[in-house]
């Protein structure tokens, strides 16, 4: 099939790669020149584990091509994907600016036929405001094309992505057209194989299952927070309470892992989305605004510690804080709505010196905090421990999980570790001579 992707980022370009690795035509497209010079050059300009490899292999054999402009892209793809960023407004809204734009020029450009598939994250009625961009734009061409728009919410996490579309709990298709849902049945059928997993219905229930994925698996996580917050205070440890609700097959072990708050391009600006809709709806979310200022609080809980452990000794001011992890999560470039970035901003806001290591992100951190007084980026995870004060684990990057604790023993001014994931045992550190303190657990 010829498909056509709109905007190629960590969705777009995974979600055309993988496409093209099952047979089929992709026409990426993209406003950002310096985006396509690079894919086109067979570069990734983001690190997603797996995807450059599938990138080159189904540029090389001419599956895969890129451009500039969204008439060449669409021409003769019958198929066309809106994988744009939605990003949040000021008050929290979801800015359709990107989706817009897209969905005019569909309207001032097709001469054909189209299946418009809207599989950016977008707040319900999105689907019917597509529909009416491009009909609007028909009716100054006294056109009148069939076209179709439908909800294909995208599931896959940043860091795992490649496997995650390659192999989907689910795919939702939000289409009451028969014709359009059969098109992307074919699509996706190499993906979805049993049939249980293409889960067709209505337009706005599609757009809602998104929010409210995102929406429960956020809650769980601010549900864990909470409960470590109560732990660190009643004496229990939330490690040994995670084990004891996990293995209640209804709780379940994942996403209940405490730490220092969800980031990244999701959750917070979705669970903010689906605040607004239900309040333009007549309706307050009170337990979704509940997840979304825990989450709030919780991205500070690391910065507090350090400030009340050195409180005593004069406060954190002149002193250095090395820091492992700039990334909102695990293999990830990915700084957006990162807890570190508020944890660097509440220190060095005090006179705190911050020096951050991460494993692939300093280059996008160098970039989008870079300016931050008092914060420097360091290539070397060694060296960002020389002569400080103390280190703060904020991301859970595999290389922190098992490091020479006498390594950092040695290089820190004093042995005292702030550990936000919660990666290093109590015990041990106590037993290796270091002050420790991690997150819902005994100090
Ligand atoms: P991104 O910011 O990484 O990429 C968006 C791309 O779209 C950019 O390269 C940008 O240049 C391009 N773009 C913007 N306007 C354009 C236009 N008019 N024409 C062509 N290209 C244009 O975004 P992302 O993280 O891939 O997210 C895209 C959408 O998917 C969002 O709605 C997001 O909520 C949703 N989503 C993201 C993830 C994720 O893990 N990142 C997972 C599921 C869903
Ligand atoms: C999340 C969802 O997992 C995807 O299903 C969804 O498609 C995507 O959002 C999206 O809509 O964009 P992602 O943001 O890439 O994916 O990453 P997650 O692995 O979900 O982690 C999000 C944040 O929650 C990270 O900051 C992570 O550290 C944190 N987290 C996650 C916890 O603090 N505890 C957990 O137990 C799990």
């Amino acid at each position: 099939m010829n498909v056509c992707i709109v905007g190629t980022g960590y969705v777009g370009l995974v979600s055309a790669a993988c496409f093209a690795e099952m047979g089929n035509n992709i026409f990426c497209v993209d406003v950002n020149p310096k985006v396509v010079e690079t894919l086109e050059a067979g570069k990734v300009h983001i690190y997603e584990p797996g995807l450059e490899d599938l990138v080159k292999r189904n540029t090389a054999q001419g599956r895969l091509n890129f451009t500039t402009s969204l008439e060449e892209g669409m021409a003769d793809c019958q198929v066309i994907f809106i994988t744009v960023g939605t990003p949040s407004l000021p008050d929290g809204r979801c800015d359709l600016k990107y989706v817009d734009a897209v969905a005019r020029e569909i309207g001032q450009k097709m001469t054909g036929p189209k299946i418009v598939v809207d599989k950016s994250t977008v707040p319900v009625g999105t689907a019917d405001r597509v529909r009416g961009i491009i009909n609007e734009e028909l009716e100054k061409r006294g056109e009148s094309i069939p076209f179709d728009v439908v909800s294909n919410p995208e599931f896959l996490k940043e860091g795992d992505a490649v496997n995650d579309f390659m192999k989907p709990d689910r795919v939702v298709v939000g289409t009451e057209n028969a014709e359009s849902a059969a098109v992307l049945q074919q699509l996706y059928g190499p993906f979805a194989r049993s049939r249980e997993k293409l889960i067709v219905m209505g337009v706005r229930s599609a757009e809602m299952t998104k929010y409210a994925a995102n929406c429960m698996l956020a809650t769980k996580i601010s549900f864990i927070n909470e409960v470590a917050n109560i732990c660190e205070r009643v004496g229990a440890n939330v490690t040994e309470v995670r084990a004891g609700i996990g293995s209640d097959s209804r709780i379940g072990y994942s996403f209940i892992y405490p730490g220092v708050g969800y980031g990244g391009s999701c959750f917070p600006k979705d669970v903010k989305a689906l605040i607004d809709t239900a309040k333009d709806y007549g309706y307050e979310a009170r337990l979704i605004q509940s997840v979304d200022s825990v989450n709030n609080a919780q991205k500070h809980v690391l910065a507090d510690k350090i400030k009340e452990y050195f409180e005593p000794q004069g406060g954190v001011k002149g002193r250095t804080l090395a820091l492992w992890g700039i990334a909102f999560k695990a293999n990830t470039d990915d700084i957006r709505e990162a807890s570190a970035t508020e944890i660097i901003k509440d220190l060095t806001a005090l006179g705190m010196k911050v020096r951050a290591y991460d494993p692939v992100a300093n280059e996008r951190a160098r970039e989008e905090i870079g300016d931050i007084e008092g914060l420097e980026i360091i290539d070397d995870q060694n060296a960002v421990l020389e002569d400080a004060d103390a280190l703060a684990v904020v991301t859970d990057w595999n290389q922190f999980r098992d490091p020479d604790f006498d390594n950092i023993k040695r290089q820190l001014k004093a042995p005292i570790v702030f550990d936000g994931r919660n990666l290093y045992q109590p015990e041990r550190m106590g037993e290796a001579g270091f002050a420790y303190f991690s997150i819902g657990r005994q100090p």
